[in-house]
């Protein structure tokens, strides 16, 4: 299969972005793209193709940092489809140009969620449309990116237990529509529509062993993916978010361990998807909060990289300079919240080093 028509513009911005990024000057700290690849894992961040286009040095940063770019949110529904009958490719487009100019794979963020949606889909989905969104949408997004988007979230966070059902799913819109078949209909769709893409069930929430909701959680996932696997279900992966909050004591220890093990033996890999460090409610300076940021990052890796299974590593964004964590967890002294590898000035923090040793140890 040919590669899929991306836009003019897109290919445009990013030949400019392909010079661009030649010429910038290598970050000093030695790439985490090159130093995971060691272990054959995929390093990578969340980005948004407007903060390559406009920010020079942090595409040179990225360029130098990561192996793929997952598209934060120009493939979700909110930015794809401004109508019914129209879709609107041009930024996810201009994403997929600049993950090709770098060199670096691109990670699809996500055919189907509860959240982000246009503000004409619950009309539709009332008038019993959901099999034919759901089918047109994911033929018409996974098949124009097929041979481009490596891997997809292809349902994003489907389980919620406070939701009382006994499967554990979300009654989110979707399952209301479909019972809870619009899962494998899903990843079916996507499988005919990417037949090489590697495609992931994402959710949050499987981290930490000492929070009761998590560890039920856990059983909870591997009851479903075990179910689906065994009716044949298209999944290849699952997708574990890494949303962490430096106020909470790292547990991150034979509890998740044994749950990644398991995960491995249902014939699954891991992707840490969407990693980053919440320090909203970490008191002190930022040498502080960077040190107790460092040292969640460094025990979560630690359990995660042991895992063979584990083979990516995203965290959600790159640098301060752009993190929804400021958006949607913000101190409330004002300061700049400090939750991922590289500071505001894209300078590497104490967790880039964190993570250049945690792929330095990996098996
Ligand atoms: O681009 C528009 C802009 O044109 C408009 O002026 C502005 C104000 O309305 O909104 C902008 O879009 C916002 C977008 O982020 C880009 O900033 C959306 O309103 C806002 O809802 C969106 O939030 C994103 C959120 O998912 C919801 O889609 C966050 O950036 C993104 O980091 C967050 O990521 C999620 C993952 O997809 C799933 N897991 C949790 C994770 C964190 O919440």
């Amino acid at each position: 299969m040919g590669r899929p028509r991306l836009s003019r513009r897109a290919l445009l911005a990013a030949a400019a972005l392909g010079a661009g990024g030649s010429a910038f000057a290598a970050t000093p700290f030695p790439s985490l793209a090159r130093i995971a690849a060691r272990s054959g894992r995929v390093f990578g961040a969340a980005v948004e193709p407007e903060q390559l286009e406009r920010d020079p040095a942090f595409a040179a940063l990225v360029q130098d940092q990561c192996a793929s770019l997952t598209a934060e949110n120009v493939m979700k529904w909110d930015a794809l489809r401004p109508g019914p009958e129209t879709f609107a490719f041009d930024r996810a487009d201009r994403l997929a140009a600049q993950a090709r100019a770098m060199g670096a794979q691109l990670y699809g963020h996500c055919l189907l969620w509860h959240e982000a949606w246009p503000a004409w889909l619950p009309k539709e989905m009332s008038a019993g449309a959901a099999r034919s969104l759901i089918e047109q949408h994911i033929q018409r997004v996974a098949g124009r990116y097929a041979g481009v988007v490596t891997a997809w979230d292809v349902v994003n966070e489907a389980v919620e237990r406070n939701d009382r059902r006994p499967d554990g799913l979300r009654v989110s819109p979707w399952l209301k529509a479909l019972g809870p078949d619009y899962v494998p209909l899903a990843f079916e769709a996507a499988r005919s529509a990417a037949p090489r893409a590697r495609l992931a069930f994402a959710d949050y929430g499987l981290e930490y062993d000492d929070v009761s909701w998590m560890v039920e959680k856990r059983g909870t996932m591997l009851a479903l993916l075990k179910r689906w696997k065994g009716e044949g279900v298209p999944i290849d992966a699952l997708a574990i978010q890494g949303h962490l909050d430096a106020s909470r004591p790292p547990s991150f220890g034979a509890g998740l361990r044994r749950f990644l093990a398991q995960v491995a033996d249902l014939g699954l890999e891991i992707y840490v998807t969407e990693l980053d460090v919440d320090d909203q409610k970490v008191v002190g300076d930022p040498a502080r909060r960077d040190a107790v940021v460092a040292d969640c990052y460094a025990r979560f890796l630690d359990a995660v990289m042991a895992e063979p299974a584990v083979r990516r590593v995203t965290t959600w964004g790159l640098s301060d300079r752009y993190s929804s964590k400021a958006q949607f967890s913000p101190r409330p002294d004002g300061a700049k919240v400090r939750p991922l590898p590289f500071d505001d000035g894209l300078r590497p923090k104490r967790a880039a080093d964190a993570l250049q040793r945690a792929f330095d140890h990996a098996r």
